[in-house]
């Protein structure tokens, strides 16, 4: 696992919206998995900026969504299908029909489960799957026990979580109790995972996600399991974590090599 610590909230969104936006320069055709949540609030405001003014083109980009509550429709202000319409879809030019978010109000929920999974394999997989963290340590809306091999279907939520979320509903009887959610399994089959989270709320949930032993009680913990993931914080969320120094280290290293430093590395002195 890679991991990052930046000093504010600020330079987490930019460093998150940096890695979305070279992927989609490299590869404009990619397939990215995007979150809702407050987390990924300053990585849209981003990529917004970076389409209007740098040209970031979303033409061919295709979406999946981790997740959306139950019960909830399209048009509904706190459906996540509203969340991405008026904090990205609106205004980048990525082609609606690419855009995919779970049916809150699908009928048959097995079968919309497993015609998303396929979606997602259709579109030849993710490439990239952005990711924020529950204060319990749940990735999508993977509970606490949730299998590590689960793919897309329903889950209750926590009552954690239903706390956490109803400062969005204006108080908890409000909150959806079900979820249509990616499984982490389906996560895990991501090319890439990007982890992103900010403040003292999260710095409990990073540190076991990051330096805990794997355990379906944190699904975050199961990325340690992956081979290409990337974990950005800000020192509030990465304050609980006792390797800080050597994530450091790691990231210095990085630097130098990706700036052909290889002297500063010891590489080529002997
Ligand atoms: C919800 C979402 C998660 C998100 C989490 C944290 O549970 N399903 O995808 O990571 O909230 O939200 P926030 O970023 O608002 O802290």
């Amino acid at each position: 696992m890679r991991v990052i610590i930046e000093t504010t909230a600020d330079d987490v969104s930019r460093r998150g919206a940096n890695f979305m936006a070279a992927l989609v320069r490299r590869k404009p055709a990619c397939v990215l998995g995007l979150a809702t949540g407050g987390t990924p609030l300053g990585v849209y405001a981003e990529l917004i900026r970076l389409h209007r003014e740098d040209g970031l083109d979303f033409s061919q980009v295709t979406t999946f969504n981790l997740d959306e509550y139950v019960g909830l429709a399209a048009t509904h202000q706190q459906s996540y299908r509203c969340f991405m319409q008026s904090n990205l879809f609106d205004h980048v030019n990525l082609a609606p029909a690419k855009t995919h978010v779970p049916d809150g109000r699908a009928l048959d929920f097995h079968t919309h489960c497993r015609q998303y999974e396929q979606r997602i394999q259709d579109a030849g997989g993710i490439d990239l799957q952005l990711l924020g963290i529950g204060s319990d340590g749940h990735i999508a809306f993977n509970e606490p026990g949730s299998s590590l091999g689960s793919r897309t279907r329903l889950k209750t939520l926590a009552s954690e979580t239903v706390r956490d979320n109803a400062r969005f509903f204006g108080g908890e009887d409000q909150v959806p109790r079900l979820a249509i959610t990616m499984g982490v399994g389906t996560i895990l089959e991501s090319r890439q995972c990007l982890l992103l989270a900010m403040g003292k709320g999260k710095a409990a949930a990073v540190r076991s996600t990051i330096e805990g032993p794997v355990t379906a009680q944190v699904t975050a913990s199961a990325l340690q399991l992956h081979r290409d993931v990337i974990i950005v914080v800000d020192e509030d969320a990465g304050g609980w974590l006792s390797r800080r120094d050597y994530y450091a280290e790691v990231e210095h290293a990085q630097s130098l090599l990706e700036s052909g430093q290889f002297r500063a590395l010891g590489i080529g002195n002997q």
